[in-house]
Parts: C-alpha cells; structure tokens; sequence
C-alpha cells in the first residue's frame, strides 16, 4: 500500500523535478533545468514550453523519462536522449550510431554558403548537417553525401526526409554514398566544392568531454595524431575538384600548422584559415589554381 502511493507521488513532474535536479547538477550538467525540460518534452512528445508547465505524468512514461534521467547523470549525450540537433536553424535527426553534429561546424557550412557552389561534395558526412544545410540554403545544387558508416547514412536519409520539400524547393539534389572518403565517387565527377568536418582528434587525446565516449570512435580519432584522414583528403580531393574549385575543411586547433603545410605542399592556395569563438585556429579554405 504505502509502495504504491510513494509511486502515485513519484508520478508529479514536481516531485521529479525535486529528485533529478540536483543529481543532474552533481553529474556536471550546466543547465539542469533546461535539460530536464528537453528530455520530458521528448519522451511526452510535447514541445519544451509544454514540458515546462506539466504536472503530471503516467508511471509508464515516467519510468522512460527516469531510466533516460539516469542515463544523462551518466553524461550520456542529451542528444542521443532527445534524437535530435538543431544545425544551422534546422533540426535534425540523430541517434547514438551516429556522430553528434557540433555547432562549430557551422562556421565551416556558412563559408561555403558564401562561395555559392553548384556542385558540392560533402566527404564524412555523417547524418548529413552539412550537405543537407547547404541543400536548405542554396538553389540549383547538385550534393554529393558520403561517409563509412552505413548507419550514419540510414539517419542521413531520414534527414533527406524530413527537409525533402524544401530542398526540392530549391531545386537542389542530394545523394548520399557509403564510400571511404572518395573510394566510390564516380571518377568522372568534378565539384565547385568539397567539403569535410573528417576525424581528427588525436587517439588518447585527454581533452575531450564525458560525452564523446559514446560516440562513435571512428567518427573521432583519426591515427597519426588525429591527420591521417586531413593528409588523405587533401590530396585526394585535387582530382575531383574543377579549376578553381575549393576544399573548406575542419581540423583540431592544434593542427593549423601541419594542414597547411600539407596544402600548400599540394600546391593549393589557401584562401583564409577560419577561427572559431575561442580564437583558435579551426579550419581552412583552399582554391585549386
Ligand atoms: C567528425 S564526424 C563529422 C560528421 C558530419 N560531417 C558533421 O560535421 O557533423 C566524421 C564522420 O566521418 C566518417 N568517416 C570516418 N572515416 C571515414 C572515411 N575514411 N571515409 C568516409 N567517412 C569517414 C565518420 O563515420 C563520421 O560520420
């Protein structure tokens, strides 16, 4: 009898607040509130402003919404709880097989939005922020998708799915191949653009967050301190861009030095090095002359 009316209580969003909250902030996690919010407005399936005002919630969600709670005092990604990101002001898709797309990123799309390229390959790219946020702001381009991990592909379509219209609208294609790096890109192809946010930290490297231990390793480290899929890239890139095409890619803020060594020993011109909000060097915008 009192098990059950423990339960009974357990079942006011209050009361849950009363519990999580604190554990939440124990566990390391910034904004409690704020994410407590987000994971019962996905497990309830109502927005987070609903979230924020709910009283109560039947015992069989509140169970999903503990078990989910429990795993992000874990530091389990929020992400991978909720299902999905928002990138570039869009919202997207994910799930723990797949690579959590990171908002430093966009630095790296919205310099591609400025070059207006029609023809675009988006090389590791995931569940596809990238190719599809550039599908969702351009007009008339034609984007390549590709990445090894056929799962990241799966959500990549889903992706596609969910932005279909709008793409369509802007008259863009996509097409996404599971490929390493340009191993099955039709030869014949040539892009105005490739673009690449590859693996590129460095195995061991201690300064990654709680969080990225659920991810997936391959989308993340890269051997040779984290460059050994940047000096395959560079390289490769040359024979499927057209002249004067560009290579925009993202690497970690302690290689800035060696990528561009490796550029200009490709001979490519580098255009502009992009820098993130810390003021570290993050990324790099070559032209094939
Ligand atoms: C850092 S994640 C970036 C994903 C996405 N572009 C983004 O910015 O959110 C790197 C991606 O590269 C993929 N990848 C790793 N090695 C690869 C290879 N040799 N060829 C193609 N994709 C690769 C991983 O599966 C992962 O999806």
């Amino acid at each position: 009898m009192k098990k059950k009316k423990s339960l009974k209580d357990l079942s006011k969003v209050d009361q849950l607040r009363d519990k999580y909250l604190p554990l939440l902030k124990t566990a390391g996690i910034s904004n409690p509130n704020l994410e407590f919010d987000l994971i019962l407005a996905s497990t309830l399936n109502i927005t987070r402003e609903q979230a924020v005002i709910a009283e109560t919630i039947d015992i069989k969600k509140m169970r999903i919404l503990e078990t989910k709670l429990n795993k992000r005092i874990k530091r389990y990604p929020i992400q991978y709880l909720t299902g999905k990101i928002n990138f570039m002001g869009f919202e997207f898709i994910v799930n723990e097989e797949c690579f959590i797309p990171r908002q430093e990123t966009e630095t790296l799309v919205e310099e591609a939005i400025n070059l207006k390229p029609k023809t675009i390959c988006d090389v590791c790219s995931g569940i596809g922020s990238i190719g599809i946020s550039l599908a969702l702001y351009l007009r008339n381009s034609s984007i390549h998708c590709s990445d090894t991990n056929p799962k990241a592909l799966i959500c990549l379509s889903k992706n596609l799915r969910l932005h279909r219209e709008a793409i369509s609208n802007n008259r863009n294609k996509v097409v996404a191949i599971e490929s390493d790096l340009f191993d099955k890109i039709n030869k014949d192809l040539k892009f105005d653009l490739i673009i690449a946010n590859p693996p590129y930290i460095s195995p061991g490297d201690p300064e990654v967050g709680p969080e990225t231990s659920y991810e997936p390793r391959n989308a993340l480290y890269a051997d040779n301190n984290g460059l050994s899929a940047i000096e395959k890239l560079i390289p490769q890139s040359k024979q499927f861009l057209n002249k004067n095409g560009h290579l925009l890619l993202e690497f970690g803020y302690k290689q800035s030095d060696q990528v561009s060594h490796l550029a200009k020993s490709n001979r490519y011109e580098i255009v502009k090095i992009l820098i993130d909000q810390e003021d570290h060097k993050r990324g790099i915008l070559l032209k094939l002359s």
